[in-house]
């Protein structure tokens, strides 16, 4: 929820002074019932805005998942003219970006939306969103080395925070191991550096749930819409870690 002259002036009406001013002047209303208190909060997602009758940030909010495939540039555009996620969309008018970055050789969940405000607050640090990684890695890490990633190890930018990391598939010849690793930070190719940290480089590297929201068996390459419940999931995990700030 925002106060109404906020999301008026966001959604380009005016300035937000401009705003209070068409605000007590009762030509705002929310979901049909005129506002004048320049106190109201309204959630500029779900409730039906107007100012003098013509509603406001009418572009519909879309919300996809995909599943990036390697060898992908994670932008809209590329001045090299390598492949970038949004060259799998099809039929998408809407102008939607990526939440977040994964890596040219990273695999796996990545969020596309036009909702500027829920992409922000998924990506800021301060919101601790947790994002998990299945790492397939040279070698079997041994038990305690997981433990050092778990509570935080030394990369050149500093102690990484706690994360919680578990095996998930191990070769019996001792040659990879894959190992599942969630972290609530998001520093520049830090699962690898983290892996790299313990002497176990990363192989193949795929994001497999981010905010609560999983991956499950979304073909490589392939996109669909949020359902709503996870959607409100997103939500919460941007908004629970926004309060533990
Ligand atoms: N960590 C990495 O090393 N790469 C990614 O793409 C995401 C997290």
């Amino acid at each position: 929820m925002e106060r109404l002259q906020k999301i008026l002036a966001h959604a380009g009406v005016a300035s937000r002074r401009k705003c209070e001013e068409l605000i007590t002047a009762g030509k705002v209303a929310v979901n049909g019932v005129t506002v004048t208190e320049l106190g109201a909060k309204a959630d500029p997602a779900r409730d039906v805005i107007t100012v003098s009758g013509r509603r406001i940030g009418a572009e519909r909010k879309l919300y996809l998942m995909m599943n990036k495939p390697k060898g992908v540039i994670t932008s809209v555009r590329d001045p090299q003219g390598r492949p970038v996620v949004t060259d799998y969309l099809k039929n998408v008018k809407e102008r939607v970006y990526p939440v977040g970055r994964l890596d040219y050789d990273t695999e796996g969940l990545l969020l596309l939306t036009n909702d500027g405000d829920l992409a922000n607050r998924l990506t800021h640090p301060r919101h601790h969103v947790p994002k998990t990684y299945h790492a397939t890695v040279e070698r079997v890490p041994h038990g305690s080395d997981l433990e050092k990633l778990a509570h935080g190890i030394r990369l050149e930018d500093g102690m990484t925070a706690p994360a919680e990391v578990e095996y998930v598939d191990v070769d019996p010849d001792g040659k990879f191991a894959t190992i599942s690793i969630t972290i609530r930070e998001g520093r520049n190719r830090q699962v690898r550096r983290m892996f790299e940290a313990i002497r176990h480089p990363v192989i193949r590297l795929k994001r497999v749930a981010f905010g609560g929201v999983t991956l499950d068996n979304l073909q490589r390459g392939k996109y669909r819409a949020l359902t709503p419940e996870e959607l409100d999931a997103l939500r919460r995990a941007a908004d629970a870690t926004a309060e533990s700030r």
